[in-house]
């Protein structure tokens, strides 16, 4: 269907402001809500995070007073939006809960994102950066069944698979090095702009979820993984940000701010199957069009420019939540071994130099041990090896998968090897044939 978002009217911004009791609404049910709807749920209150952020940060830096009037009405009702949005999760859904939600949207989106992608370098730094989150979903899943009892498919219903990718331990690198090349505002298309703005408002929102929960529990080591994953997400947002042209203006930044939203709104009013969110998401859908046509007449006034040059006439479908199993297999398999080169490119593990500069990053920050290591010890410990939520088949890859993923290089001390896993998961499987014979008898 053809949307050109452009020439919606939308909601105007003298009628966007609630009351309270229309801005905190009722919670979902998290043993109802399908899971897909939990994660439009988790993505829009980042990508309001963002839309909020941006505007204090357009202000501090414009001497336009009319204008800095403008930016901060609509940047009170992006504020309410984001109430409204982060309050739809409910009390007793646990911080380890909602945090594997996260690592969900950050497997599922950026796997959409991915092959919804033209530009082939902005493709390679999203299947490199999958296969991180992917492995933080993994490490997690192991502490939301030794700390709460549970079942990780409680979460992610089966949807996403939950297996070792590249191992958390080497995504330390140096943050310079994660400097990627931006995209030439002047040839990139509106798709790769929203792409990228979409992804890096997910990771500074998981970057801030990390660093405002990951305290919340006694348990140091996994205290200690909160800490170790929260850094990746700094990095995470480094790598994805500096995709961006930083040749754009303000007001250019801020269409396509508004127009991000639009598109992520739009696509949630398609996606949605849970009836009062369908309703929220159609209302923020009409704001951020109101949104939209503010930022437009901007541009035009003080820039002189066609907005459409800028975000196009299509609307784009930037948040698309559908199990992703085979692609993400497809990149596991092929690519866990690939890390950051240093001349803004990919290189696989065999051929970086010696001097990596990562190297050092990674022996500073393991060198008494990587915490999401450890986790893996410890859960073997509890129940004889590690949680893995997938088909036999991908189960059966999981030793070669850890095997190419290893870094001989600045491994931490307290490194779980293919070996040792190897060994516990026979002894595992061993044992619960034990189990599975005993019972027979006795029940
Ligand atoms: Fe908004
Ligand atoms: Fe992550
Ligand atoms: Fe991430
Ligand atoms: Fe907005």
């Amino acid at each position: 269907m053809s949307f050109n978002a452009l020439k919606e009217k939308g909601l105007s911004l003298d009628k966007q402001l609630r009351n309270w009791h229309l801005i905190s609404r009722k919670p979902y049910n998290k043993n109802k809500i399908d899971c897909y709807s939990r994660t439009r749920q988790i993505l829009m209150n980042g990508i309001e995070i963002e839309a909020w952020n941006f505007k204090h940060a357009f202000s501090r830096l414009c001497p336009d007073n009319d204008l800095c009037k403008t930016i901060a009405m609509m940047r009170r009702i992006e504020d309410q939006q984001q109430t409204t949005i982060n309050w739809l999760a409910p009390k007793d859904q646990s911080v380890l809960e909602t945090t594997l939600a996260y690592e969900q949207v950050a497997v599922d989106l950026t796997a959409w994102l991915a092959q919804n992608e033209t530009d082939k370098y902005v493709k390679d730094t999203f299947d490199f950066g999958l296969l991180e989150d992917f492995d933080h979903l993994y490490r997690y899943a192991q502490w939301a069944y030794m700390e709460e009892g549970i079942c990780p498919n409680d979460i992610v219903q089966n949807r996403t698979d939950i297996i070792v990718g590249r191992p958390t331990q080497h995504h330390h690198n140096c943050n310079a090095l994660r400097i990627r090349k931006p995209y030439d505002k002047t040839k990139t298309s509106p798709q790769t702009k929203v792409n990228i703005l979409t992804v890096v408002s997910a990771e500074q929102q998981t970057h801030n979820y990390y660093a405002e929960h990951g305290f919340a529990y006694g348990n140091h080591t996994l205290r200690e993984t909160y800490a170790e994953i929260k850094d990746v997400e700094e990095e995470h947002v480094t790598m994805y940000e500096s995709l961006i042209d930083p040749k754009e203006t303000l007001l250019e930044k801020l269409l396509i701010h508004e127009f991000c939203e639009v598109c992520n709104y739009y696509t949630c009013v398609e996606d949605e199957t849970d009836n009062e969110m369908k309703k929220i998401w159609e209302f923020m859908l009409d704001v951020e069009l109101g949104h939209l046509q503010i930022a437009a007449d901007l541009f035009k006034k003080h820039e002189n420019k066609d907005p459409e040059e800028i975000v196009g006439e299509e609307i784009i479908i930037p948040s698309r939540f559908q199990s992703q199993k085979d692609y993400v297999e497809e990149i596991l398999t092929t690519q866990v071994d690939t890390r950051l080169g240093v001349d803004k490119n990919y290189s696989k593990i065999k051929d970086l130099p010696q001097d990596w500069i990562s190297y050092d990053i990674q022996r500073k920050a393991n060198e008494l041990g990587s915490p999401t290591e450890s986790t893996i010890s410890i859960i073997s410990e509890h129940i004889g090896r590690d949680i893995v939520c997938a088909d036999d088949k991908l189960k059966e890859k999981e030793i070669i998968i850890l095997s190419k993923g290893l870094q001989k290089q600045a491994l931490a001390p307290d490194t779980v090897y293919p070996e040792s896993l190897e060994e516990k998961i026979r002894d595992y499987e061993k044992n619960q044939k034990i189990k599975e014979k005993l019972e027979k008898e006795i029940y």
